[in-house]
């Protein structure tokens, strides 16, 4: 049986690679001809650990990389969608790609005798695939349940942790019909990943578990970024004993509670903001969401006004951002806070130096000029006055009194709380650990 997967993204890219390793049959397929170029080359288009390993074995088995979509429809059994849906200015997703990718199917499926799944990994508005996919489908006068079938199957991977995620998700989940293409999914499922729970429902109720997993998540993080907010303002008052408290209680249990400068992204805040416009368009206040996305929005002022009052004022101060990337190990910078404080920094008149160990050239290219790339850390903090830990990166939690000897002023925010208990010769402001000011 021969696999299709089409949009080779983190998704994408990820699943092709751990199916090609574990010796399927694969074909991944995708539009941008520079990608497909470094992908057949075993390059990955972004730094994802494990994955540059996992691509490479995976090419030397079954896994091909091909930019023919009609072969890929004629062969494949199972024919993955996992394209990208990006965020629109109302905070709605932009279902083009997808709606083409899944015309283009459709006309190739009429074309051939092939009877596929179509699996829609997309993170997709619930009743996308039943009231927007299907009816595309039909177009080509095959009809589902007997010719193919589409299918709802939300991804839950996490940047940076890509490849052991799609190795073994904690859920899969299927929405759809309950007939015999489904029975072929389910099938395919239990075999690649014995442990693991699967559920199936209808295809809405599927993409609505998607964006209430990672809404929930968001609230975690707004939960307890509000808390640790209140602690700030409490002299001696620690979120770090609040939040480890707390996460002793089952009920609330202790990931998703480290107090921080928000959530960011290319997940989190573009789920979050879709699934209150898709709330609002139904008609359902999304009172509590609109607190989540609040409380993040308001962590950044929380960071700037720290940083003010840290260093006196911003005008022409020498702030140093450590980490740009929206997290640890990974490259990307899309929707991260670094990128956003930057420019609130920047509007505030402060000269900004930046190190990150992965993400400074997809940084460069939204501030070219603007500001100063170092690929050390201690060149990073030469001169600076004020420092800003960001992403909890390994190497920062390692800084010393050598790394700051050359800084002007030896001021550190942090809004990880990395350094705490560090004997370092600093004034010292971690986030969600209330002190009083002194200059
Ligand atoms: C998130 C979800 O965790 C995945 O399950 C989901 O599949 C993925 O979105 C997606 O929809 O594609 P990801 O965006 O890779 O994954 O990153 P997370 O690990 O969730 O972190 C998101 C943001 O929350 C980061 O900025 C991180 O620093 C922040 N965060 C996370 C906190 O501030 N505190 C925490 O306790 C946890």
């Amino acid at each position: 049986m021969r696999i299709g997967i089409i949009g080779l993204g983190f998704v994408g890219l990820s699943f092709a690679s751990v199916l090609g390793k574990r010796g399927y049959s694969v074909i991944g397929f995708d539009t941008d001809k520079t990608k497909l170029e470094l992908i057949k080359n075993g390059k990955p288009p972004f730094y994802e650990p494990k994955l540059e390993e996992t691509l490479r074995t995976a090419l030397k088995k079954k896994l091909s990389i091909s930019d023919d979509l009609a072969t890929l429809v004629k062969n494949c059994k199972l024919i993955f969608v996992t394209i990208g849906t990006p965020q629109q200015k109302d905070g709605s997703i932009d279902l083009s790609m997808v709606k083409s990718a899944v015309s283009n199917i459709a006309r190739l499926v009429k074309k051939s005798d092939n009877r596929p799944v179509i699996i829609i990994k997309s993170t997709v508005v619930p009743g996308t695939t039943k009231d927007v996919l299907l009816p595309i489908l039909r177009r080509s006068g095959r009809v589902e349940g007997r010719d193919f079938e589409i299918i709802s199957n939300p991804e839950f991977l996490r940047e940076s942790m890509a490849i052991a995620d799609t190795e073994n998700p904690h859920v899969v989940v299927l929405g759809g019909t309950k007939n015999k293409f489904m029975k072929f999914v389910e099938e395919f499922y239990k075999k690649l990943h014995k442990n693991t729970p699967i559920v199936i429902t209808n295809s809405q109720t599927a993409e609505l578990i998607k964006y209430t997993n990672n809404s929930f998540l968001a609230t975690k993080i707004s939960f307890i970024n509000q808390i640790s907010n209140i602690c700030q303002s409490i002299p001696g008052a620690n979120i770090e004993d609040v939040a480890k408290t707390i996460g002793l209680d089952p009920r609330i249990g202790s990931l998703f509670l480290n107090a921080g400068p928000g959530y960011g992204g290319s997940c989190l805040p573009k789920d979050v903001k879709a699934i209150i416009n898709f709330s609002n368009k139904i008609g359902t206040k999304p009172v509590l969401l609109n607190a989540v996305e609040t409380v993040n929005r308001y962590q950044l002022e929380n960071l700037l006004s720290t940083i003010k009052k840290a260093t006196g004022s911003l005008r022409g101060k020498k702030i140093t951002i450590l980490g740009l990337a929206f997290k640890p190990d990974t490259d990307d910078i899309r929707d991260s806070i670094s990128i956003k404080l930057i420019n609130a920094l920047l509007r505030n008149g402060a000269r900004i130096k930046v190190h990150d160990p992965k993400a400074i050239e997809n940084t460069r290219q939204i501030f070219g000029s603007k500001i100063q790339y170092e690929n050390s850390v201690k060149e990073a903090l030469k001169g600076a006055e004020c420092a800003v830990i960001v992403t909890h990166w390994k190497e920062y939690s390692k800084l010393n009194n050598d790394h700051i000897k050359t800084m002007s002023r030896r001021i550190i925010v942090d809004t990880r709380r990395i350094l705490q208990g560090h004997k370092m010769n600093i004034k010292y402001y971690p986030i969600g650990i209330g002190q009083e000011f002194k200059h």
